[in-house]
């Protein structure tokens, strides 16, 4: 595939996302301050990553991808949360969030936290509903989202991100949090896509291993850019880590050293996704913007 053909496509999935998620929230039976304060981080921007891996994996698998809208939605809204809850006070404390300010300094803390509890739970009933997908489909989905996003993936690496405040931490300690705080919702992302393209599990387990190197790549590159990204671009602070003391890639390992990480995760995870011989042309184009991404 030719590389306009791939960014085309790419970016013909991200409209579909965007045209499909206000409508999931939109017509809520729910106050409706709630509501505005759900659309405004929703729809402030943001890269759209997550959805975009479950689009490409169907595409891999040669499927149609519109069967992955909602659980890509699904995604974007808990993966939305995360990030209202991540610049609370309390947590990073944090004032711009894709270029706007975040949601607490908009709409005060109380219904931020309350705006992210209702992304999270909502993300599960938009995967729960859908005639499309089969029961089974929806029960491992939904099963497999919450172990990524729960006590044993994100919020277990936001626990140990929140402890490791200030402290000396080992790489092993370091990947941990980055496996967790990030890596487990890129990966649920492929397999999501893997499972509704009812992937074998030889498959899965290839794409799970992929997926993973490409999330901790991801969160390697969101270390280097809270150092020598532009604001303007990547729309939030820089400086960030240290300013929270945080233990980064380049906090441990030097920027150059953080470099060689990244290009070492996202060589294993090109090379494990040839392994899986799939029809792969825009996950490989993801690695490579994952890598160099300025934003
Ligand atoms: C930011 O995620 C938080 C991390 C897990 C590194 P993204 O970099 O995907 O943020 P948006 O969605 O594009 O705003
Ligand atoms: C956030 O990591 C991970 C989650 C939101 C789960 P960071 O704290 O590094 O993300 P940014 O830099 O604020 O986007
Ligand atoms: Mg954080
Ligand atoms: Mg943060
Ligand atoms: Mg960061």
């Amino acid at each position: 595939m030719k590389r306009a053909e791939i960014e085309q496509l790419l970016q013909s999935y991200k409209q579909r996302v965007e045209e499909q998620l206000p409508a999931y929230i939109s017509n809520l039976q729910a106050p409706s301050i709630m509501k505005e304060a759900m659309l405004y981080s929703l729809q402030a921007g943001g890269k759209r990553i997550r959805p975009l891996l479950v689009l490409a994996t169907l595409h891999a698998f040669e499927k149609d991808v519109e069967i992955g809208l909602p659980v890509a939605c699904a995604l974007e809204m808990l993966h939305t949360y995360s990030l209202i809850h991540d610049d609370l006070p309390s947590m990073d404390n944090d004032d711009l969030r894709r270029g706007k300010p975040t949601n607490h300094k908009v709409f005060g803390e109380a219904i931020a936290i309350l705006a992210g509890d209702a992304l999270l739970t909502h993300s599960f009933r938009v995967i729960a509903e859908p005639p499309s997908i089969s029961d089974e489909v929806k029960v491992r989905l939904i099963a497999e989202l919450a172990k990524a996003a729960g006590p044993e993936g994100m919020v277990a690496g936001q626990v140990a991100d929140m402890q490791g405040e200030g402290k000396q931490l080992t790489l092993e300690e370091l990947e941990y949090i980055h496996r967790n705080k990030t890596g487990k919702l890129l990966q649920y992302s492929v397999l999501a896509g893997a499972i509704l393209a009812n992937a074998n599990e030889q498959q899965l387990k290839k794409l799970a291993e992929f997926a993973l190197h490409l999330g901790l790549a991801f969160q390697i590159r969101d270390d280097i850019l809270d150092i020598e990204g532009d604001e303007r671009k990547i729309g939030k602070k820089v400086g960030s880590d240290v300013e929270n003391k945080k233990v980064t890639y380049p906090s441990l390992l030097t920027m150059a050293g953080a470099k060689e990480k990244l290009r070492h995760h996202i060589e294993q995870a090109k090379t494990l996704l040839q392994q899986t011989k799939l029809n792969a042309h825009l996950l490989e184009y993801i690695c490579e913007l994952v890598e160099t991404r300025d934003h």
